[in-house]
């Protein structure tokens, strides 16, 4: 038996829709740490604080995190816009702030995914109202036909077409968040 990775199952149902792997475990985890490699580089001598977006990215910062060799501080914020849908609300909510203070710090936000881009949208007004010394965002996953927001993500793992993806933290009405690779929709 392989120990390393286990094979991923091709196919998985939640609430009776079908998806299929788009990205394997294998995949996920070198492009991981492609990007730990180049934060490592970019805020090498800085004591940046990862700011991970719950739930979706928990699994993402904490296989990016164990990757990062500089100082680092972390903290999380969690946000709701999808409800149970497969459709963003573009009604962000905050439901729980940050315990760190941002002023003059290194922010690096860690998203799952961005989509509409109303969510980062929200988290960058919100941090840079206090001023911090520089602001970036890495995020796993980014669906380019979607973004409506303007404005510059640092670091990302895969460019995705506008598909429903689920697995790796990312979730489908609080299911699948669990699966080892990521899955995409099978039309
Ligand atoms: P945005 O505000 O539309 O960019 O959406 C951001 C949030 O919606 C992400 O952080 C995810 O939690 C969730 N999301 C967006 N697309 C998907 C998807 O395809 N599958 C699961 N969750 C998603
Ligand atoms: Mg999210």
């Amino acid at each position: 038996m392989n120990s390393a990775i286990s094979e991923p199952t091709q196919f998985v149902t939640i609430n009776n829709e079908r998806f299929r792997v788009f990205i394997t475990e294998e995949e996920i985890r070198k492009r991981v740490l492609e990007l730990a490699r180049e934060i490592n580089k970019d805020f090498e001598g800085r004591t940046p604080i990862f700011i991970g977006v719950l739930n979706g990215s928990f699994i993402f910062f904490s296989d990016l995190i164990r990757e990062i060799d500089v100082d680092c501080e972390i903290d999380f914020f969690k946000l709701s816009s999808y409800g149970d849908a497969k459709i963003s609300s573009g009604n962000v909510k905050l439901l729980k702030d940050l315990n760190c203070q941002v002023t003059d710090r290194d922010i690096i936000i860690v998203e799952d995914i961005i989509d509409s881009g109303l969510s980062m949208d929200f988290i960058k007004k919100l941090i840079t109202k206090q001023k911090p010394r520089s602001f970036s965002v890495v995020t796993l996953l980014y669906k380019s036909d979607c973004v409506k927001i303007d404005f510059k993500v640092d670091y990302i793992g895969f460019q995705i077409p506008n598909h429903f993806v689920i697995g790796y933290g990312l979730d489908y009405a609080q299911k699948a968040r669990n699966l080892r690779a990521i899955y995409i929709l099978d039309k």
